[in-house]
């Protein structure tokens, strides 16, 4: 298969979804990222990458504190809505039906099916953005969305951003089973 260099300019391909939380100035303020991964397994780590002017972060900096809510398409609006204004000229949390765990300074989304509340564990002070990595306290499930105690992700539903083209996607078919499909590539034991 013959590739042509094309930069290095990238993108992941697709990106998640969610809708962050924290406090910035005394208020509640939320932000759509798609900048997010799952780090370590115990303690469960989570990291967020934000850029330095994002209210958002700045909120994270003062509190060491946020959340992580996972929309399903029906709250795809709300997250575009979160991504489109910052905190400091709007209040957004005004379409925001607020719910708090143990952490003050980390409100979740009532709308968002899957949420969950971190304690800032470590700060990475990039170039353009900060790289938060949150330790997560709980994690809170519609039951709607659960299946065996666990969440379903076809009914979760959630979407993912492409780019470019900044798009969102709902999830397709089932491709197989991971861990799984490539043992057709396995080598016959002997
Ligand atoms: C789908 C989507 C994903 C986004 N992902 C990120 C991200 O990962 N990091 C980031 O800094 N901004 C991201 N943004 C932009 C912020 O959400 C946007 O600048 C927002 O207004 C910041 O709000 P704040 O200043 O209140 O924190 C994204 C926006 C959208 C619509």
């Amino acid at each position: 298969m013959p590739k042509k260099n094309i930069g290095k300019s990238f993108n992941i391909f697709p990106m998640p979804v969610v809708i962050v939380g924290t406090v910035t100035d005394g208020r509640p303020n939320f932000m759509t990222a798609a900048w997010v991964t799952k780090l370590n397994t115990e303690p469960p780590l989570v990291g967020v990458s934000m850029g330095h002017r994002q209210h958002t972060a700045k909120g994270i900096q003062q509190s060491s504190q946020f959340s992580v809510s996972f929309p399903s398409v029906d709250q795809a609006v709300l997250a575009d809505y979160c991504g489109l204004v910052h905190g400091y000229d709007e209040d957004k949390s005004a379409h925001i039906d607020i719910f708090r765990g143990a952490l003050e300074a980390a409100p979740m989304v009532r709308q968002c099916p899957v949420t969950m509340e971190c304690r800032l564990s470590q700060t990475v002070d990039l170039p353009k953005d900060f790289f938060f990595i949150g330790e997560v306290v709980n994690v809170y499930a519609t039951e709607a969305v659960l299946t065996n105690g666990q969440v379903d992700v076809t009914k979760l539903r959630p979407f993912v951003l492409t780019m470019p083209g900044n798009s969102y996607w709902a999830l397709g078919e089932r491709l197989g089973d991971a861990w799984g499909i490539g043992k057709a590539l396995l080598k016959p034991a002997e």
